[in-house]
C-alpha cells in the first residue's frame, strides 16, 4: 500500500475554560499520562514524518512537554490568540511547507488534544482510505454517542455524503436531533485543506474560525469528502472534570482487562488503579485497593497485598509488598524480597530476599541481599539541606527502632542493636549498639505503687518526697514555689 507522506497537526491551544484549572487542559492526566502524551503516542504509531503541536503563548509547559518527547521530532507552533480550530490549523501551515502549495504532495491529519482515547487502529483505517484513485480529499471521523450533547453534527445528503458540519451552538432543533457527531479528526490532502482554510469565515455564534467549516467548503468546491466511524467511547472529548473522570474510568477498564489477559490476578479489578505503563508479570497477585502510579514493573509471581501506593518502582519476581506499603520512585525490590506494612521506600534498592517488614522508612538506601530491617527502622537521609545515602550490607541485621543517620554504612553481616542511633559506619560482622545504657533499680516499682495506694505514703503527703527516678528535688522545688 502506497500512502501519501503524512504530517500531524495536534491542537492544544484552547484555554479549556470548562476545566476550571490553572493547568493547561492537555496536561491533565488519564491513567498517569497527560492527554498530550496519550494523543502523541497514538499519532506516533502512524509514523508521520512530522508532528506539529499548536499551543498558546501562555503554555510554556505544554511546549516543553512536547519538545521533551523521545525522538525529538515534535515541533510546536504558537497560536497567539485562540480564534478557533480552523485558525489553529492555519498556524501550523508555515511549519508544513512542502506538504501544501502547488507542488505539495502530503497529507495532513488534524487531531484535537482533548480527544485522548483515540486509537492508532482507527487512524490507520482512516489513513488507508486516502489511498487509491478515487480516494476522498477530505475525511472526517464520526461517532454516535448515546448523548450527542454539545458535539458538532454531521449533516449528510441522501447518498450519505457530507454536506457540512454544524456546531451545536449554531444548530437548529432539527440539526441537534442528528445523532452522527464529529469526533474532531480531519485527514486530507494538505494542499486542499490549507487552501480551503483560507476561505473559512467566523460567521457563527462564537465568532470563531471553525475547522469544521472545511466540509461545506469542500463540498461546494466539488471535492470528494467522506467519513470514517469510530466507537463512541474512543473519541469522547474532554472539556470538563466530569468528562476527565469518565475517560479515566474507560482507560482503567481497558488496563485492568489487559492486566488480567496478561496473566495477573486482580482480586477486585475495580479497586486496582493502573497507569498506562504499568507492567504486571505472570501470576502476579494484586489484592484490592492498590494504586499504581507511572513507571511500575512487577515481576512474575510477586504479590501486592491490599492498600499499597506504588510509583516509579521495580518489583522483582516473587517479592511481596504490603499490605499498606508506599513505594516511591527509585525503589527496586529484589527477587523474593519483602516490604511489609507501613513501610515507605524512596530511591531504595533492596537485594534478593531482603526484608523490611514493619513500620520503616528507607530513603536513598541500598540494602544487601538477605538483610533484615527491624520494625521502626528509619534512615535519616535528609539534614535539611541535602540527601545522603545509607548502605546496608548483605545479611546485616538492623534491630528494631533504629535511626540510621546518613551518610552511613553498615557492613556485611553486621548487627545493630534495637533502639540504636547509628551515626558512624559499622564494619562487617561487627555489632553496634548506640543507645543509653539501661539502669535497674531493684524494688523501685513496688515502692512507687505502695506510695500511691490509698492509705500509703501518698504522693501529696510529701513525707518521704521519694518517687520514681529521683524526682525528690523537683517535687521540693514545686512545693517551695
Ligand atoms: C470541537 C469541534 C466539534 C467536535 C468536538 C469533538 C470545532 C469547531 N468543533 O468542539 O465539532 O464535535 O470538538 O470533541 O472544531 N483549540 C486550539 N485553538 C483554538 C481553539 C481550540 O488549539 O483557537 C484546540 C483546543 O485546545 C482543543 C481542540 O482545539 O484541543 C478543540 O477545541 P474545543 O474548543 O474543545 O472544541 P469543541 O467545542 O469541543
Ligand atoms: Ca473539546
Amino acid at each position: 500500500m502506497i500512502l501519501p507522506k503524512l504530517a500531524v497537526v495536534m491542537l492544544a491551544a484552547g484555554q479549556g475554560t470548562r476545566m476550571k484549572s490553572a493547568l493547561p487542559k492537555v496536561l491533565h492526566r488519564i491513567a498517569g499520562r497527560t492527554m498530550l502524551d496519550h494523543v502523541l503516542d497514538t499519532v506516533t504509531a502512524l509514523s508521520p514524518e512530522r508532528i506539529v503541536v499548536v499551543v498558546a503563548p501562555d503554555m510554556p509547559a505544554v511546549a516543553e512537554a512536547a519538545s521533551a518527547r523521545p525522538g525529538g521530532h515534535v515541533r510546536t507552533v504558537i497560536q497567539d490568540r485562540q480564534l478557533g480550530t480552523g485558525h489553529a490549523v492555519t498556524c501550523a501551515k508555515a511549519a508544513l511547507a512542502g506538504y501544501h502549495g502547488p507542488r505539495g504532495t502530503g497529507d495532513v491529519l488534524v487531531v484535537y488534544g482533548d480527544v485522548p482515547l483515540l486509537t492508532p487502529a482507527t487512524l490507520q483505517s482512516l489513513y488507508a482510505r486516502r489511498q487509491g484513485e478515487n480516494a476522498p480529499d477530505l475525511l472526517g471521523l464520526a461517532f454516535r454517542p448515546a448523548d450527542p450533547a454539545h458535539y458538532g453534527r454531521f449533516v449528510l445528503d441522501a447518498r450519505g455524503n457530507v454536506e457540512r458540519i454544524v456546531e451545536y451552538n449554531d444548530a437548529s432543533p432539527a440539526e441537534r436531533a442528528i445523532g452522527v457527531c464529529n469526533a474532531g479528526v480531519v485527514l486530507g490532502r494538505a494542499a486542499v485543506l490549507f487552501s480551503l482554510l483560507e476561505q473559512v469565515q467566523p460567521n457563527n455564534v462564537k465568532g470563531e474560525y471553525y475547522l469544521t467549516d472545511l466540509f461545506a467548503l469542500a463540498a461546494a468546491a466539488g471535492h470528494r469528502t467522506g467519513i470514517g466511524e469510530a466507537d463512541a467511547e474512543e473519541v469522547m472529548g474532554i472539556n470538563s472534570r466530569g468528562e476527565l473522570a469518565a475517560a479515566e474510568a474507560v482507560v482503567q477498564r481497558r488496563l485492568r482487562a489487559a492486566a488480567l489477559a496478561g496473566g495477573a490476578t486482580l482480586v477486585d479489578p475495580a479497586s486496582v488503579w493502573l497507569s498506562t505503563d504499568t507492567r504486571l508479570g505472570r501470576d502476579v497477585t494484586v489484592q484490592p485497593n492498590v494504586f499504581f502510579g507511572p513507571g511500575v514493573t512487577v515481576g512474575d509471581g510477586a504479590e501486592i497485598r491490599a492498600f499499597c501506593h506504588i510509583e516509579g518502582a521495580t518489583i522483582e519476581a516473587g517479592a511481596t509488598i504490603g499490605p499498606y506499603a508506599r513505594l516511591r520512585p527509585g525503589t527496586v525490590v529484589g527477587p523474593g524480597a519483602r516490604i511489609g506494612n507501613f513501610v515507605e521506600t524512596k530511591n531504595a534498592v533492596l537485594g534478593a530476599g531482603a526484608k523490611a517488614n514493619h513500620l520503616t522508612y528507607l530513603g536513598d538506601t541500598q540494602v544487601g541481599a538477605k538483610a533484615n530491617i527491624g520494625a521502626g527502622t528509619i534512615t535519616c537521609n535528609y539534614d535539611g539541606f541535602g540527601k545522603h545515602r545509607t548502605q546496608i550490607g548483605e545479611g546485616a541485621f538492623i534491630g528494631s527502632n533504629t535511626a540510621l543517620v546518613a551518610p552511613v554504612r553498615i557492613g556485611k553481616g553486621a548487627i545493630v542493636g534495637a533502639g540504636s542511633t547509628i551515626t558512624e559506619d559499622v564494619p562487617a560482622d561487627a555489632m553496634a549498639i548506640g543507645r543509653g545504657p539501661q539502669t535497674i533499680k531493684a524494688g523501685a516499682a513496688k515502692r512507687f505503687r505502695d506510695q500511691r495506694k490509698p492509705g500509703g505514703a501518698g504522693k501529696n503527703k510529701g513525707s518521704s518526697g521519694k518517687s520514681m527516678g529521683g524526682k525528690k528535688k523537683a517535687s521540693r522545688r514545686r512545693k517551695d514555689g
